[in-house]
């Protein structure tokens, strides 16, 4: 049967339903530069074994170096009876090479070819995450460098809890994006080994050098067990918990902006660009990337989970199961890459409203904490003083007060230990200042942090 890799034991060709569920080169076919670039360093390692002269492999290189010019192009692609990616360009080389194409298969297979690929097709795509990340991570220093001074509620259970800088709460998650980006620099190194002549799982009998394989498509080095080489997926899956991770950041970043976009927030304004109308109420603007964010995070965690659920009952080394492996990674990546763009571009051109984040920041009684704070500085036990400010804020809210409204008689009617000089920490300027140890919402950690970040973007 015309180019199968396997015709020779077989009587016919496969059924059509064999064949269809077979079949991956709509999936796969994204790899096919990464085995081009695999077979151009086998081809020069079968050379250097003396399988191949030196005018074959001229003309081996030849013919791959045009297969790759016509894939770029689209000149060249998949038809019907091809079963998989390294089915297709076998046949590609065939038809320019004829019998010598069929030389470049020695000691090797599609299993470790496959998984060569996919950590090729994955490292080279990880790099250009990790910019897109590092242009989110500008965005966020960029609006907390813009809003800098501006003081905002800090919430815990969605309730006002204590006053922080609005910069503070944007560079959490600029920190986390950064983690993300470490991430992916932590995994290229696990992800860096070459599975290139382990063959089907055994290794190979003809004289080839995993190493120098390894060395000319950029790998640190070759599998130590060629077993584990072809049927390791740990770095697909290492992959796909990072996506899904970095998913639920975005996802977390985006309920944020879907809160402080809406009316009863209104805490920040959208720009016309990056936001959507509706087809009905002409007056809606919204924040449809900040809820894309936030759905997509559902399938990403669905990738790693699918990709682990097939990975776990399964005898090594090779199994077809593994063919599986190819989706979630692709998707979380192209799904990434296709998503980070427009939430760095919603981030950059966000407006915060300063007067209303400011306005709100005491708001909920949000100074209560710093009251407890001074009683405890000066002796009282932190029991006590939280009971004591919880008391002023039990009166406060019984006579519609602000804990700044209170008179003398008032406060000390609660306790004799609130004398008028606790007002000299109801402010929102002082509690923010206050807080100036290594994390603090203080102004000048807010600014360390912003240099920080700033450079750390900078190096990703
Ligand atoms: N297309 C397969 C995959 O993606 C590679 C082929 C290996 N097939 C085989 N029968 N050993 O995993």
């Amino acid at each position: 049967a015309h180019t199968r890799l396997w015709g020779g034991r077989f009587g016919g060709g496969p059924s059509p339903a064999m064949a269809a569920l077979s079949k991956s080169t709509d999936v796969d076919w994204r790899l096919a530069p990464y085995d081009l670039a695999g077979s151009r360093a086998h081809a020069r390692v079968l050379n250097r074994a003396g399988l191949l002269s030196d005018d074959e492999l001229a003309r081996m290189i030849g013919a791959l170096t045009e297969l790759s010019a016509e894939v770029a192009a689209g000149t060249f692609a998949p038809i019907e009876a091809d079963e998989d990616v390294h089915e297709a360009l076998e046949r590609g080389l065939l038809e320019k090479l004829g019998t010598l194409g069929g030389k470049l298969r020695a000691g090797r297979s599609r299993n470790d070819q496959v998984a060569t690929d996919l950590r090729l097709y994955l490292r080279h795509n990880v790099r250009a995450l990790a910019r897109e990340l590092s242009s989110l991570e500008y965005a966020l220093v960029g609006l907390a460098e813009r809003y800098a001074d501006v003081p905002a509620p800090g919430m815990t259970h969605l309730q006002h809890a204590q006053p922080v800088l609005i910069a503070h709460q944007l560079l959490a998650h600029a920190h986390a994006i950064a983690r993300d980006v470490d991430r992916l620099v932590d995994w290229d190194r696990r992800a860096a080994v070459s599975p290139l002549g382990s063959g089907a799982l055994a290794g190979s009998s003809l004289p080839l050098d995993p190493d120098a394989v390894a060395a000319e498509l950029g790998f640190d080095r070759a599998a130590d067990n060629s077993i584990d080489a072809v049927s390791d997926r740990d770095f697909a899956a290492e992959f796909c918990f990072v996506a899904a991770l970095l998913g639920v950041h975005l996802s977390r970043l985006g309920e944020e902006v879907v809160l402080w976009t809406s009316t009863e927030f209104g805490w920040a304004r959208l720009d016309d660009a990056w936001a959507t109308g509706s087809s009905i109420m002409p007056q809606k603007k919204n924040p449809d990337i900040a809820e894309l964010a936030r759905g997509k995070s559902g399938r990403f965690v669905g990738n790693l989970t699918g990709l682990l659920t097939m990975l776990k009952g399964l005898p090594l080394a090779y199994d077809r199961d593994l063919q599986e492996d190819k989706e979630p990674v692709f998707d979380s990546l192209e799904q990434l890459l296709l998503l980070l763009p427009a939430v760095t571009g919603m981030i950059a051109t966000l407006t915060l409203r300063p007067e209303v984040l400011e306005a709100a920041a005491p708001q909920g009684f949000a100074l209560a904490t710093d009251v407890a704070e001074w009683l405890v500085s000066s002796g009282v036990p932190f029991r006590s003083a939280h009971e004591i400010s919880g008391e002023m804020v039990a009166f406060c809210e019984s006579a519609g007060l602000e804990l700044d409204e209170l008179d003398d008689e008032q406060l000390a009617g609660i306790d004799e230990r609130l004398t008028p000089e606790v007002r000299s920490v109801l402010s929102v300027r002082g509690a923010l200042a206050a807080r100036k140890a290594r994390g603090g919402t203080a102004p000048e950690r807010v600014a360390d942090q912003l240099v920080q970040l700033a450079d750390l973007a900078r190096q990703h």
